[in-house]
């Protein structure tokens, strides 16, 4: 061994305990555009949406999600763009050099305010956050098109003929109003507050999960979430990992221990405190968000910035919770440890380390392979 790899063998440098960074990348080019009258810089490739944020300009938004591809439905974010014939929705289309955009002129507004309307005729919005402050700003009066019509029965919109539009009444508005789906024992749809936005649909697929349970079924005002067939979930090629709900704006897709508790009057967001954890299930190290209220987990979410899991989760680190939990009308099975069998006693059958005896009632009712209950009642 020579001198010098002797000397760094015996005496390695001193190393950075930094942690290392990957080099910078290329800096992308910027291009010069007008916004609301004002010169701006804007990084090439990024969206009106994404220099507005950058601007400060408040644009809203119901189906754009970071973590998911734009899919345009909504048209809430919708700006002016000189020399295009229509409004643009702010949250996909990229900007370009020269570009005069207008976020906030007359004719953007009347648009926001027209789908504020429409959205609220017809679909109960009042667990959308920040939906009543935007039906505030921008006017909307959603009771301009009459007062709501009765609500479908359960399955019924569902089995309307693909393609038929029945002609409204136009003494009363067209509503998505129909029973809560309650079809297994983890998370509940209330397709009357569904605005159609697709997020699910894009967590469920490629975006996220790759398991394509939910699609958009039906056409025009019959345009509908369902499974294959309108399935049960529990029939359906969902695996419970609840990331349509993580997505969900408007409270469609929900725990079922909040729908209980909302039913009930319990749930209460202000008494609820937020801890961050890593799931124990797995070594992928899943950030869990644990939603704890009266010392109980009522919900788990994962961060939408966190670099492991983009707010998306598995059924383990969704739900597995309740593992850790039973909830209050769960009883606990008194037994007594076994005494010890001896060698030649047989062997007791195993029932499994989550599964309920037969006997031994679901701590919230069905399980996933019991027969659909629809038409649960709508919390408040
Ligand atoms: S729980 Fe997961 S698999 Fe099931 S419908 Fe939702 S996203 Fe799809
Ligand atoms: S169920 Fe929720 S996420 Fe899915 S389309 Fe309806 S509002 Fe959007
Ligand atoms: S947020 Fe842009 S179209 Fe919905």
């Amino acid at each position: 061994m020579s001198t010098e790899i002797e000397r760094i063998y015996r005496e390695p440098p001193a190393r950075s305990s930094a942690i290392p960074t990957a080099p910078a990348g290329p800096v992308p080019p910027t291009m010069e555009i007008v916004l609301d009258g004002r010169p701006v810089t804007a990084p090439a490739g990024s969206t009106i949406l994404d220099v507005c944020r950058a601007e400060g300009i408040e644009i809203p938004t119901l189906c754009y999600l970071e973590t998911l591809t734009p899919v345009n439905v909504c048209r809430i974010c919708v700006v002016e763009v000189t020399g295009s014939r229509v409004l643009v929705p702010a949250c996909s289309r990229p900007v370009e050099a020269g570009m005069e955009i207008r976020t906030a002129s007359e004719r953007v507004r009347r648009s926001r305010r027209l789908i504020l309307e429409l959205l609220g005729s017809a679909v109960d919005l009042s667990l959308a956050p920040g939906v009543a402050a935007l039906m505030a700003e921008y006017e909307a009066d959603p009771a301009r098109f009459g007062p709501p019509a009765p609500p479908a029965d359960a399955g019924a919109r569902a089995a309307r003929e693909p393609g038929h539009h029945h002609r409204p009444s136009g003494a009363a508005a067209e509503t998505v109003a129909q029973p809560v789906t309650i079809d297994n024992d983890l998370y509940v749809r209330d397709y009357a507050r569904c605005i159609l936005c697709y997020k699910c649909v894009e967590a469920c697929g490629t975006d996220a999960q790759n398991t394509f349970a939910i699609a958009v079924a039906g056409r025009g005002f019959d345009a509908r979430i369902s499974t294959e067939y309108d399935a049960p979930l529990t029939a359906s090629a969902c695996v419970y990992c609840g990331n349509c709900i993580g997505v969900c704006p408007t409270g469609a897709l929900m725990f079922r221990s909040e729908h209980e508790m909302r039913a009930a009057g319990t749930w209460d967001e202000a008494a609820q405190t937020t801890t961050d954890t890593i799931c124990p299930y797995c070594g992928v190290g899943c950030t869990l968000t644990l939603h704890v209220q009266g010392n109980e987990i009522v919900k788990v979410t994962s961060p939408m910035d966190s670099s492991v899991t983009a707010g998306h989760l598995c059924i383990k680190g969704r739900f597995g919770y309740r593992s850790v939990q039973r909830r209050p009308e769960e009883p606990r099975p008194e037994e007594p440890p076994p005494e010890h069998p001896g060698p030649e006693a047989p062997r007791p059958e195993h029932p499994g380390p989550h599964r309920l005896r037969p006997e031994e009632p679901g701590p919230q009712g069905p399980r996933p392979g019991d027969p659909v209950e629809s038409g649960g009642t709508r919390p408040a």
